[in-house]
């Protein structure tokens, strides 16, 4: 059943008070609810009853106005549920005042206000789907986004309905110690038997996907941050027991994100108490639930014996976004699901922005575009394209998409490049201010920005709504007999599912002009001057800009920071690609410039050898290298992205139809030869950046030392000399840290060498077995080695102890990353991988449709494929469509991949 955007109408009723007991048992949960419910007045005009949701209990229901006939039925969402009762103004009501179905309870409400009364019993111990109430290990936990409440209690479970909600929780005080839900514990007792309860009192009104609850033994981190304006909140991290001295940098991280929002956008938080809660068995990163985010372990836990840098970061960045979205999320939130990205995008923005004034802000930025390229572009390109906006969907949980998260981000960035910061600020000043309380749409986001700054942002507004990636054409023409320099844009998108033609697209082109220097040249255009560095809008299909004053021919430095998610396609040759490379004064386009220059040579290198001529590497590649490996001023961090080839994943997308065993050979061919080639700066440099004995720090200046002696080691590695081999085995042996340890574990299991790779794999696992996140790591680490018999190790690692079908770290680690990293081996030319994972789709529909789902993406991709391959993809799609018990998110992904 497919779901439309043009089909959204306002509730017929709205919920102002939610009141909820849960009675927690080993072999069920009762649940009673109590709602304050009242007729939506407000639906008629086609506004929305919003400032309803904020009626005390007695202004809102006394006296209760009889509904006369053709009042609309109340149809409350419930899934999985068992009725136990139902009575409204505390009457009873039997079976026949009420329908119930598979998705809802149908009642018929004789007055415009009514206090509705529904007890629902329910199985938290056998949901395996992580969605609704269930349990991870000995706790209970809630996965409510987006429609997880209606596996708890029937409800309107919709997020245009804001309620206020209070939440006792009562079980075993033995095995659950710690009750939780969100805003304030306001009470708490014993009872017989040993149980004991509290409840919990959110004043601000929210959407039901926004509740948690959380019942458990966890142990307790606690700290303090006083805001701006001299609030003192309690913060608290809850983990399990063991987990205890690995809480301190999302703590840290926390504060940082509290102090940012505040001087960033003038945020301040809002209840007195901040909760983070860890758990194992997570479907996502983690869930901004009011006042109690609920956390993947592997979001929150950070300790330099454990978690490597980039698991520091991530722990850094979610923590951020999920306490950005107490604004951008919560207070003010999405009027229905098509309007995810509101949120999503927004708050992926503000962390990418966090993160990047946290560290560097050029590495972040490299880092989020390879990602977005390597991803998004591939998602933009396949079956499953849809606008930032969507328009129709069948299962929402199939649209929290790098689409709508990163393409989001990227939609909401330019608007701030366009508006520039302060003028972005204003906006969203005004956006905070108007809509507290509300939920709302793009469209009201945008029109604050608008309103704001007395722009009109109508043909901006087609990013929303849509899909695909815009290729823009630019050409360079300079005419020394004017002195002007034209660039002349030229932008187009191709057709996706269901938008054949698409008009032009508002492109911020970020851009600088250099001279043969690598001097930026002052910019002139129309008389006035721009500085050295300035934003093109490109907004028609054609479109020439000219530049007076330009003396000298000069190299344009285009889509600076990538200014625009689209595909630039610029005559550059090789040569200006090295120029840039070494004389670009911009950091991003300075790897830009060599990244493209990388993916130029090796595309060339994959035609000559699929002609089956034999390889001889660009020597001006080499030489960017060599100049990067020698050049001390530029940032270590960002000279290991430099040296990093782009990836396999990258060149596919890139591709009108990808070889992947030529794709990899050819990487790999070219790797070892700069490896080679390099050995003795490379030796060299990995000196001077000190040894892995010493003594962790978690700088940025440290990490980034770490990060290029790793990516060097990486190279070392390839030339198989003993040396390498024998400082690799020291590395992982002596390391003070897991970044050091488990890059030396990489290297050790991608070599040639049996001997150590499995000495240094048993090692590993006897050391952390009791690690469930370091265990994670271990079998990434081989799940994506793309050495021969990759299918055959992932089989071995799925029957190891620690492996466990049911919790989503291990799917990701294993089958995911052999899917999705491991891609030589993945789209073996037998179809065995193809059928392992049509295979592990079919097994993991029935027990987690949201993660099964998920896990079917590489399928998707069938059309970058050769013909034989593309027949063996769909010939699992069409098998996972026949597969028994198709949940909807699966089916959805698959017969749309078909489609
Ligand atoms: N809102 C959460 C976040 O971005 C993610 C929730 C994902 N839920 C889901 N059903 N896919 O932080
Ligand atoms: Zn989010």
């Amino acid at each position: 059943q497919t779901i439309y955007l043009t089909d959204y109408r306002q509730p017929d009723y709205l919920i102002d008070e939610t009141h909820l007991t849960f009675e927690l048992f080993e072999d069920h949960a009762l649940v009673h609810s109590r709602l304050l419910v009242r007729l939506n007045d407000g639906r008629a005009d086609g506004t929305l009853c919003r400032d309803g949701t904020r009626h005390s209990t007695t202004e809102g229901r006394v006296p209760s106005r009889p509904v006369g006939v053709g009042a609309p039925p109340l149809v409350l969402h419930g899934q999985e549920l068992e009725l136990v009762s139902v009575a409204i103004n505390d009457q009873a009501i039997d079976s026949s005042d009420y329908q119930v179905d598979e998705h809802s309870l149908t009642l018929h409400p004789q007055t415009a206000d009514f206090e509705l009364a529904i007890t629902t019993r329910i199985q938290p111990q056998n949901n395996t789907a992580l969605e609704g109430l269930y349990k991870s290990g000995g706790m209970f936990c809630t996965q409510c986004e987006a429609e997880g409440f209606r596996k708890i209690t029937y409800y309107l479970d919709r997020p245009d309905v804001m309620s206020r909600f209070t939440t006792t929780v009562m079980a075993d005080r033995g095995a659950y110690p710690i009750l939780l839900s969100n805003g304030n514990l306001i009470a708490s007792g014993e009872h017989e038997g040993g149980r004991h309860w509290a409840t919990w009192e959110d004043p601000f009104p929210k959407p039901s996907y926004l509740f948690a609850l959380v019942a458990g033994d966890l142990c307790l981190i606690q700290d303090s941050y006083t805001t701006l304006s001299g609030r003192k909140i309690d913060l608290r991290i809850y983990v399990e027991p063991e987990n205890r001295e690995q809480c301190g940098h999302a703590m840290d991280s926390l504060k940082r994100s509290m102090r940012w929002d505040e001087e960033v956008y003038g945020r301040e938080y809002d209840l007195d108490i901040f909760m983070i809660v860890a758990v194992n068995d997570f479907n996502m990163g983690a869930m901004e639930n009011k006042g109690l985010n609920i956390f993947n372990s592997s979001c929150v836990l950070a300790h330099p014996d454990t978690a490597t840098d980039m698991a520091f970061q991530r722990v850094e960045s979610v923590v951020a976004h999920e306490y950005f979205h107490n604004w951008s999320g919560n207070r003010v939130t999405c009027r229905d699901w098509f309007q995810l990205s509101l949120k999503e995008g927004f708050t992926v923005f503000r962390d990418a922005e966090f993160s990047a004034d946290m560290n560097s802000r050029t590495v972040k930025r490299i880092e989020d575009v390879t990602f977005l390229r390597a991803n998004q572009f591939a998602e933009d390109a396949g079956p499953m394209a849809h606008p930032v906006r969507p328009e129709s969907y069948m299962e929402i949980s199939n649209f929290y998409t790098l689409t709508i998260y990163e393409k989001g981000a990227e939609v909401v960035r330019m608007l701030h490049t366009l508006l520039g910061p302060e003028r972005f600020r204003k906006g969203t000043d005004l956006y905070f201010e108007r809509h507290d309380g509300q939920a709302v749409t793009c469209d009201d986001f945008v029109a604050a920005l608008e309103d704001a700054n007395g722009v009109d942002f109508t043909q901006f507004k087609r990013w929303y709504s849509q899909a695909g990636t815009p290729v823009l054409e630019v050409e360079g023409r300079f005419d020394a007999s004017s002195s002007t320099y034209e660039l002349r844009c030229r932008q187009s998108c191709p057709p996706t599912p269901g938008q054949a033609e698409k008009l032009p697209f508002v492109i911020p082109l970020r851009m600088a002009l250099l001279n043969e220097r690598g001097e930026e040249l002052p910019l002139r255009m129309g008389g006035s001057e721009l500085g050295t560095e300035t934003v093109l809008a490109v907004t028609e299909a054609e479109q020439v800009f000219v530049f007076e004053g330009v003396t000298q021919e000069p190299l344009p430095s285009l889509l600076r920071g990538f200014s625009a998610p689209v595909k630039l396609v610029y005559p550059f040759s090789r040569d200006d690609r090295v120029f840039l490379a070494m004389h670009d004064p911009d950091g991003f386009n300075r790897w830009e410039a060599a990244q493209s220059l990388a993916v130029d040579v090796l595309q060339g290198l994959v035609e000559i050898h699929q002609a089956g001529r034999p390889l001889l590497l660009d020597q001006r590649l080499l030489e960017v290298y060599r100049r990067v490996l020698s050049d001390t001023e530029l940032d270590p961090a960002v000279a290991a992205e430099i040296l990093r080839l782009p990836s396999e994943a990258y060149l596919i997308e890139l591709a009108e139809v990808a070889d992947v065993d030529a794709i990899h050979h050819v990487r790999e061919t070219v790797r070892r030869e700069l490896a080679t080639a390099l050995a003795e700066p490379m030796w060299e440099r990995f000196e001077s950046l000190g040894s892995t004995a010493e003594p962790w720090s978690a700088d940025a200046a440290s990490m980034a030392r770490r990060s290029l002696r790793n990516t060097l080691l990486g190279y070392l590695m390839l030339t198989e000399s003993s040396a390498a081999m024998s400082a690799c085995v020291r590395q992982f042996v002596e390391a003070s840290n897991m970044t050091d340890r488990q890059a030396a574990l990489v290297a050790l299991v991608n070599s040639s060498d049996e001997q150590q790779k499995h000495a240094a794999l048993q090692e590993f696992a006897q050391r952390w077995a009791d690690y469930p996140l370091v265990m994670d790591q271990w079998f990434s680490i081989q799940a994506s080695s793309p050495l021969p018999g990759g299918l055959q190790r992932v089989q071995e690692l799925m029957k190891h102890p620690a492996f466990n079908i049911r919790n989503p770290n291990k799917v990701r680690s294993v089958i995911g990353a052999f899917a999705n990293n491991n891609l030589v081996n993945f789209h073996a030319v037998d179809g065995a991988g193809y059928r392992f994972l049509a295979d592990r789709v079919i097994e993991l529909n029935r027990l987690n449709p949201q993660i099964a789902s998920r896990l079917i993406t590489p399928l998707t991709r069938w059309r970058k494929f050769d013909p034989v391959r593309q027949e063996l993809m769909k010939g699992e799609l069409q098998r996972i469509l026949e597969a028994d018990d198709l949940s909807p998110d699966v089916y959805e992904v698959a017969s749309k991949s078909l489609a």
